[in-house]
């Protein structure tokens, strides 16, 4: 009889975001009349950029012609595209990461969940908690998490590193040293972020203790402060500890076109083992690269009429976040995030948990929103909204929770 991965029961519940999905979907089938606005899942709402469109289209005509048609991508992505982001993401900022450090793939979501496959299962994660729950959770189905303790919400081998107003929301070096350490920052799901300063304190933790970080920049476009990095590699050393992880999803509305790369410099060594060959090595026998279509789409999002339009679409979700922040203020909430990142976080009122305050906002509002709890032990109290919507219905939504 075969066996299945027992690590995968251990899980506990689904996936945050299916949970959240099928509970809206019982209140809309007891409810056919109410009206629900969805501020819950980071997901875009903005149509694709038109410099975008017009590269989809081309790309489009291409594969229908003998002589520019493309079949399998090469293992790494298209070199247009992974020069493209070296030099615009990576050379514009002073980094030096080349070309062939850059592993284009479906998105940050699956390499994020894929990466820690290329570590040892004894390896010991930390995590910023709150924190985006596939890093915690792949790490679970690897087997990499020991027991889960239902009453503190927590693996015993897992580093939690609070993340809450009391620390402004900044991670402490933890007393247990780890082997793994993930960063999302700007973080999801707190919308706040730390300094360069503080992130060189990071990189410099980490090569001290030979530990890898696994960086993860989704949010990197929606950064305004000049203080914050935009790269980990603007950091010095980053380049012998830390993968960063991007998204087009966030940045370009790609979530259902699906693009996102990894950087892994080929200075990182484990020993004399090259964590870019293992990468590499993986990718090709697991990924057969993003589409064409989807890899000449990103490449139009660095053309200057491309850059432009995206400015555009992130100072319209920046827009909503400021609403939503100055909103929740005048109405009485504790809130944080909404500057470097389009979530807002907010303090649930009266002690209530942030499912009670999930259910309260469905239910009087039918406002769909995040539980703090769900990213980690310390978002309990705690409530995410995103300003991934359209402006009318965050202002709508604001007005529903102002009358509560
Ligand atoms: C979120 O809501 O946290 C994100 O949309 C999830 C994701 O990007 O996969």
């Amino acid at each position: 009889m075969y066996k299945i991965n027992e690590n995968y029961q251990k899980l506990p519940g689904s996936y945050l975001f299916s949970t959240i999905a099928k509970k809206v979907s019982a209140f809309t089938t007891a409810n056919p009349d109410k009206k629900i606005i969805r501020l819950g899942i980071g997901d875009v709402t903005q149509p694709l950029a038109p410099a975008v469109i017009e590269a989809m289209h081309q790309a489009v005509d291409e594969m229908g012609k003998a002589e520019t048609f493309h079949g399998y991508a090469p293992d790494l992505g298209y070199e247009f595209l992974r020069k493209a982001i070296a030099e615009h993401d990576y050379k514009s900022r002073g980094c030096e990461i080349s070309a062939d450090e850059i592993f284009v793939s479906d998105g940050a979501k699956s390499d994020s969940a894929n990466i820690q496959e290329i570590f040892g299962v004894e390896n010991k994660i930390a995590v910023c908690d709150p924190v985006y729950p596939v890093y915690v959770d792949s790490n679970v189905m690897a087997g990499r998490t020991g027991e889960y303790n239902p009453k503190t919400e927590t693996w015993s081998k897992v580093i939690y590193m609070p993340c809450t107003m009391e620390n402004d929301f900044v991670p402490e070096f933890p007393k247990e040293t780890p082997d793994m350490i993930y960063l999302c920052l700007p973080n999801n799901p707190t919308g706040t972020t730390i300094t360069k300063s503080q992130l060189q304190e990071w990189v410099d933790y980490a090569n001290k203790v030979g530990a890898i970080i696994i960086y993860d920049g989704a949010y990197e476009a929606y950064i305004s402060e000049a203080e914050v990095a935009h790269s980990i590699y603007e950091c010095d050393g980053a380049q012998t500890c830390a993968i960063e992880l991007k998204s087009f999803s966030k940045n370009a509305g790609f979530t259902g076109v699906r693009l996102g790369y990894a950087v892994v410099p080929k200075a990182l060594k484990c020993g004399e083992v090259s964590l870019h060959g293992m990468w590499a090595r993986r990718h090709g026998t697991k990924f057969n690269g993003a589409p064409y279509i989807v890899q000449r789409a990103g490449e139009a999002t660095y053309s200057p009429e491309g850059k432009a339009q995206l400015k555009e679409q992130v100072a319209y979700y920046m827009k909503n976040a400021a609403t939503i922040k100055q909103g929740l203020k005048e109405a009485g909430y504790m809130v944080f995030g909404g500057v470097n990142a389009p979530y807002i976080w907010l303090k649930t009122p009266e002690k209530m948990t942030s499912w009670e305050f999930f259910d309260y906002l469905l239910e009087q509002a039918n406002v769909v929103g995040t539980p703090g709890s769900g990213f980690g032990p310390s978002g309990e109290g705690y409530f995410r909204l995103t300003a991934f919507g359209s402006y009318e219905n965050t202002l709508a939504a604001l007005e529903r929770i102002k009358k509560l």
